[in-house]
């Protein structure tokens, strides 16, 4: 799972306790502000996304190399209920079939990204190129492009191959760069003609902070307020690197763009008279976003970063900063490196100065010198960081257009997930969210921010990292316990569906009658078509099925709580 800032389980706890502590505090007034009836600018795009670990499976067919979060799921323990990646929607089989959802929902685009080891298995390109990887990815791109989908094609989307890491530390070690950017030449070899959208790194804060300061990603390091800096900065540049080989080497004949995703919650100040938190917030935007924004858009990591994490390393007695420094030559080579910025977005964050003692150790986190909170009355649907504040989409979009100059956007995550053990076809919270935060997203174009596309995160419930499948933040649901992995959609997709025809939200008496048309349907059993041919089995999945878990989990909900209760006594 994905925290965007909330350092794990223990941290969780201790917002809570914050929050109790915080009682009688005045939440900041922040108005959900009225629904702006509007259409987007004529030819947005409207996509969905996945990622190729989390959906593909075929883990070890075809030639495919293994990748760190094989390794990782395999192990006891790292993964909710040790559920692994293997299989998972078995969208390495099901193309075809998830095209046709796609046309279904009149997508414009579609996110998704190439795996490493599928393509290279030693993640070495001189070793071995897999022209059975190739060959996937191949047909997958001349599908959407047959049906008039724009592939948006993501090259790292946290699946390094597992020799990297075993041989050199993976992105610990500078020698990546290189390997990585024999990747990406091979794709804008291979896929460079059809493919016009590329995005190097879906996400790399969290490739640094959960993969190597948390631990609880691939690959479970833990190299506290180092390892996270360290690989950053070999993401950097590799990310420069291969933006140079596409510039100078592809651009002309392949005419694409090339650009980076990066994922941010907004932060914002808890008393918005205090400088103090002013400032927190900002920094906890920085530490997140800026981080990578600010050396791609600007040159050099943001000033709040240097000085804070400069001050905390010499308290500490270190020599140089645990932050690395660009030299002058690198900063000018990184400078400009991208065509347009992908922005992943889902959730937001109070933020008020805390300060860390430097004695207390190293540590990204306290590093910031800064606490989170959140408001108990925001909707937290799903998993336990995400919280519903579709105002904070906006002010993420306007900070992205005044601190890097209006770069051109394109949205590349925004959802919302659902955990519960029943079945749930109607998503009438998920509805909410996607219609608040889209609606957000349209003032912020009328605000002047230039974005072009919006990616729902995700086209299909799939592999939820540390999670496992707990956490679905699909548009469709996938039965994950059937072989064939069958796809139901939600309510959602009627709902999405008409945003898109819509190109957003024309006008009031339109807009109102949407929820309850897609609510309407979620329950007729006629609309579980997905890729299952057997309409005798979905109607049982909804007429006889949802029911009977649903009274299953209440019922043990109830023997539960009974159990509880007279322990106490
Ligand atoms: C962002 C990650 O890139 C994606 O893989 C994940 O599914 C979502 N966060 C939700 O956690």
């Amino acid at each position: 799972m994905l925290r965007h800032g909330v350092p794990g389980r223990c941290h969780v706890l201790m917002l809570v306790l914050c929050l109790s502590a915080a009682e009688d505090f005045q939440w900041t007034k922040n108005e959900w502000g009225a629904f702006y009836y509007g259409t987007f600018p004529t030819g947005f795009s409207w996509g969905a996304g996945s990622s190729a670990y989390q959906t593909e499976g075929a883990w070890d067919k075809d030639g495919k190399g293994m990748s760190i979060w094989d390794v990782f799921s395999h192990k006891k323990g790292k993964i909710l209920m040790n559920d692994t990646g293997d299989s998972s929607c078995e969208g390495y089989y099901k193309v075809k079939d998830d095209i046709s959802l796609m046309k279904d929902l009149k997508l414009t685009h579609y996110c998704f990204s190439i795996s490493w080891p599928r393509l290279i298995p030693t993640g070495i390109k001189s070793d071995h190129v897999n022209e059975k990887g190739i060959e996937y990815y191949d047909n997958l791109i001349n599908l959407l492009l047959e049906s008039k989908i724009t592939p948006i094609v993501t090259l790292y989307h946290w699946d390094l191959p597992r020799v990297l890491q075993d041989k050199y530390g993976g992105w610990q070690n500078i020698s990546m760069v290189s390997y990585f950017n024999d990747f990406a030449n091979l794709c804008f070899e291979r896929f460079g003609n059809r493919v016009k959208y590329w995005i190097t790194f879906n996400n790399p804060w969290s490739t640094a902070v959960e993969g190597h300061e948390t631990g609880e990603h691939a690959p479970g390091l833990q190299l506290r307020g180092t390892g996270p800096y360290r690989v950053a900065h070999h993401m950097i540049k590799a990310h420069a690197k291969v933006w140079h080989t596409y510039d100078t080497q592809w651009r002309h004949k392949q005419k694409g763009l090339l650009g980076i995703s990066l994922s941010g919650d907004w932060g914002e100040p808890v008393d918005i008279t205090n400088l103090k938190d002013i400032e927190a917030a900002e920094r906890y935007v920085q530490f997140s976003m800026g981080w990578f924004a600010t050396p791609i858009f600007h040159g050099d990591y943001p000033q709040v970063m240097k000085d804070y994490i400069g001050k905390k390393s010499a308290e500490q007695g270190l020599g140089s900063s645990r932050l690395p420094t660009f030299s002058a030559q690198e900063k000018s080579y990184i400078k400009g490196t991208s065509d347009f910025l992908g922005v992943g977005h889902f959730t937001t964050r109070y933020i008020t100065q805390k300060n860390f003692p430097s004695s207390r150790g190293n540590s990204y986190f306290t590093d910031r010198d800064l606490a989170e909170l959140v408001d108990p009355h925001w909707p937290d649907p799903g998993s336990e960081w995400l919280y519903s504040v579709p105002w904070g989409f906006r002010r993420l979009l306007n900070f992205v257009k005044t601190q890097y100059g209006n770069p051109m956007i394109y949205v590349t995550e925004n959802g919302v997930s659902e955990k519960t053990l029943c079945t749930e076809l109607c998503d009438d919270w998920r509805i909410q969210y996607h219609r608040d935060y889209i609606n957000e997203l349209l003032k912020a174009i009328k605000d002047g921010v230039n974005v072009k596309g919006y990616t729902a995160w995700s086209l299909l419930d799939k592999f939820e990292w540390d999670e496992g499948y707990s956490e679905r933040f699909g548009l469709y649901y996938v039965d994950f316990r059937n072989k064939n992995k069958p796809r139901y959609p939600k309510a959602s997709v009627q709902y999405y569906k008409r945003i898109i025809s819509a190109n957003g939200f024309p006008s009031q008496r339109e807009v109102e009658s949407w929820k309850r048309k897609a609510t309407e349907t979620c329950s007729t059993s006629n609309q579980l078509l997905a890729t299952d041919p057997l309409t005798s089995h979905m109607e049982m999945v909804t007429e006889i099925v949802v029911p009977t878990v649903c009274t299953l989990c209440i019922l043990l909900s109830a023997v539960f709580l009974m159990f509880l209760l007279r322990r106490r006594n």
